[in-house]
């Protein structure tokens, strides 16, 4: 199964992404995380990267679509399909998705659309922390950690994200609603696109996401 989460930054896509990674045994593809990687192994991706990022820019397409090209090609994407977090950002990128796997006979099954109002991903955003070691999501507020700064499943040491700086927040918001209309019509227009209200807390969001993926297998089968 091939599914791709959108939303807003904050919108819990990363958070939706690694639970229902275990839950529907599928490969959770995180281009923001593949990125921060290069970033802190200093390799050449991760240099030209770095200051995009931290101006909260998108990374130029050809770099990226390098990037998740090579993810594509691994052997477990291969087997069990995917669950693509921060990719496609733009239309450009939607319309190369759809070309590389238009090649290997297949395409996406779904699209969720993590709709988020501005206070919920302001407050997500300046309260997040992130583990340094297995890339696990906390949040100071909603969902704390149980020892202070301290991963519960693997005890790394947790950081704040340095796009998650007020000003550089604002400037991904603007990247993000500027490009999103386009890539909300390309999807409707294939009739593959789900909304979810993720303002809620992250069980229900989940719950719902499931629930659609159920449904979604139901009528391909039928
Ligand atoms: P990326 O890492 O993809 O960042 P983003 O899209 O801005 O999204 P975030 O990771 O900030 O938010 P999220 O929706 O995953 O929320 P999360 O689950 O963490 O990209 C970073 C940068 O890389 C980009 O700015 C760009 O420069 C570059 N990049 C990446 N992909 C690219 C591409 N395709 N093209 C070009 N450039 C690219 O949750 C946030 C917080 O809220 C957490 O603390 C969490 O604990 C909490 N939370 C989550 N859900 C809930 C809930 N339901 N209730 C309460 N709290 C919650």
């Amino acid at each position: 199964m091939k599914i791709i989460l959108l939303g807003p930054p904050g919108a819990g896509k990363g958070t939706q992404a690694k639970d229902l990674s275990q839950r529907l045994n599928l490969p959770h593809i995180s281009t923001g995380d593949i990125l921060r990687q290069n970033v802190s192994l200093s390799t050449e991706l991760g240099k030209k990267a770095k200051d995009f990022m931290d101006r909260g820019l998108l990374v130029p397409d050809e770099l990226i679509t390098e990037m998740l090209k090579e993810r594509l090609q691994q052997p477990d994407v291969q087997e069990e399909g995917f669950i693509l977090d921060g990719y496609p950002r733009n239309l450009n990128q939607a319309q190369t998705l759809d070309n590389i796997l238009k090649k290997k006979n297949t395409e996406i099954d779904i699209v969720f659309y993590l709709d988020t109002s501005e206070s919920v991903i302001i407050q997500r955003l300046s309260g997040r922390l992130v583990c340094s070691k297995c890339g696990a999501n906390f949040h100071i507020k909603n969902m704390p950690p149980k020892v202070d700064m301290i991963c519960d499943y693997c005890q790394g040491e947790l950081y704040q994200r340095t796009d998650d700086r007020e000003e550089t927040i604002k400037k991904r918001l603007q990247v993000y609603y500027k490009e999103v209309s386009s890539l909300i019509k390309y999807y409707e227009r294939q009739n593959k696109l789900q909304r979810i209200c993720a303002d809620e807390e992250r069980e229900i969001v989940l719950s719902r996401i499931i629930q659609m993926v159920k449904n979604h297998c139901l009528t391909t089968k039928t």
